[in-house]
């Protein structure tokens, strides 16, 4: 998928070592328990591009031709972790640090919501989903300024302990934005 200024892509093995530079970032990772070594990162892009193969759509690898091509991901996961919400389709945005304040997130964030409510029959591509869901921890306020400018909603009803960190581990508490096809 094209915007104004990026490339929504599958993604490329030239892809993996800014990956892994993004995610060894521990300013980048820091609403995440801990940044990624680089096997945990070839890993993770290992699992996107399966679930491409498997639904045809994923987290889109980003390209931003005026901040030198590769910036991160933008795109759609299937969550399926017990909460009270899943399975959800899940629309997330991983950025290195050089491409944020730019708009980056929120223009391909709004390609890939789009996509997530075409139907799947569309020519452009469709999830035909009625709804999406977008989770991050409480603190994590400029994630939650992306979600808010696609157009999500919080309701505080909704928001939860992640299974995977422990109940008074500080990243714990989570919140949920939804967003329904219009
Ligand atoms: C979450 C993340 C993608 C948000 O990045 P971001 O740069 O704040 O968000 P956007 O790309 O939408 O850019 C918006 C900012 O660019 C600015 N901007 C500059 N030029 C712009 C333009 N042409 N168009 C739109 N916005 C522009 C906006 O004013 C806004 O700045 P502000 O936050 O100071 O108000 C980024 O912080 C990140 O990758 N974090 C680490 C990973 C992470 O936490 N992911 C989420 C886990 S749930």
């Amino acid at each position: 998928m094209t915007t104004a200024r990026l490339v929504l892509r599958r993604w490329h093995d030239e892809d993996r070592v800014p990956f892994a530079a993004l995610n060894a970032d521990p300013e980048v990772m820091r609403f995440f328990p801990r940044p990624l070594t680089r096997a945990e990162s070839d890993e993770f892009a290992d699992r996107i591009e399966a679930a491409f193969d498997e639904h045809g759509y994923g987290l889109w690898a980003v390209d931003a031709a005026e901040a030198g091509g590769f910036v991160g991901f933008v795109g759609l996961a299937w969550q399926r972790f017990p909460a009270h919400f899943t399975p959800a389709l899940e629309i997330g945005w991983r950025l290195a640090r050089h491409a944020w304040g730019r708009g980056y997130a929120t223009e391909a964030a709004v390609a890939a919501r789009d996509f997530a409510f075409r139907p799947v029959a569309d020519p452009s591509g469709g999830a035909g989903m009625d709804e999406i869901v977008s989770i991050t921890t409480r603190t994590n306020e400029p994630s939650q300024a992306v979600m808010r400018r696609i157009g999500m909603t919080r309701d505080p009803a909704d928001d939860f302990l992640h299974p995977s960190l422990a109940p008074d581990h500080p990243l714990a508490p989570h919140v949920l934005h939804r967003l329904r096809r219009a």
